[in-house]
């Protein structure tokens, strides 16, 4: 097969595949068998906030097809499989500008936010939840203004705040893999239900939105090659994957 025939297929975790462990996971089991007769047309990959050993363990639990490639922490670092660290292309290319010990700091200054646990923290990725009755998205903006510090800030679920550097998102991940596969952008395929999903779905890419989205992705509604499905998790994804390969 050659590389313009590759499908990279990229796929959110929380909520987009799985929803919350003991509930009902609609069409898991046949997701997993679809990805398993098509092994070789897709080059798979999982795009998530959670870091690698935490996307390995929920990969475990839910038996997931095991991914070709692991976005871990927000698009912050790459894994291409076995035991192998972080691309490091990939770190050399986002860490411009990044000042992390700056921006722990930024709760201080900034109402309604509480950092996340240290679990949660990755080297590109600083991480908070946020108190929706006191916070503002706008002063986080003045804030790093203020501080001189630039970061993207990245929303999901109304719940989660995500500072990453400039240069790194689940979007930019999803190009940098394509092309490192030359594979073309406007044929992959990415699926998400949250903020953190969002740039990956303007990246290019054919998008799939489940029907158990958040808010936030809303506005994409109406976007050309934007794919909202009516089923909610790997339902949904099936769904969206069959309305783009029309198979
Ligand atoms: C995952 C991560 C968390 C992050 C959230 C949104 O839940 O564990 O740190 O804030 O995704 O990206
Ligand atoms: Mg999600």
């Amino acid at each position: 097969m050659s590389a313009s025939d590759l499908i990279v297929f990229i796929c959110d975790i929380d909520g987009t595949l799985v929803l919350d462990d003991g509930d009902a996971q609609p069409r898991l089991a046949e997701f997993t068998a679809y990805m398993a007769g098509r092994r070789e047309k897709f080059l798979f990959a999982v795009a998530t906030g959670r870091s690698r050993q935490d996307t390995l363990d929920v990969l475990k639990t839910h038996q997931l097809p095991a991914p070709d490639v692991i976005i871990a922490s927000v698009g912050t670092e790459i894994f291409f499989g076995g035991d192998r660290g972080p691309a490091a292309d990939w770190s050399a290319h986002i860490i411009c500008g990044w000042e992390p010990v700056k921006l722990l700091k930024l709760h201080e200054s900034v109402p309604g936010l509480t950092l996340q646990e240290a679990s949660k923290q990755g080297p590109f990725k600083i991480s908070f939840y946020i108190e929706p009755e006191d916070y503002r998205e706008e002063l986080v903006c003045a804030a790093l203004r203020r501080l001189h510090l630039r970061a993207s800030v990245i929303q999901s679920h109304g719940r989660f705040l995500d500072l990453l550097p400039e240069r790194a998102s689940k979007g930019a991940a999803v190009r940098f893999l394509c092309k490192k596969y030359a594979a073309p952008l406007h044929r992959a395929i990415v699926c998400g239900d949250s903020g953190n999903d969002r740039d990956m779905l303007l990246s290019g890419a054919l998008g799939v939105v489940v029907a158990n989205h958040a808010p936030e992705l809303d506005a994409l509604r109406g976007r050309a090659g934007i794919f909202f499905s009516e089923r909610i998790a790997a339902a949904g994804v099936l769904d969206g994957l069959r309305h783009h390969l029309g198979d």
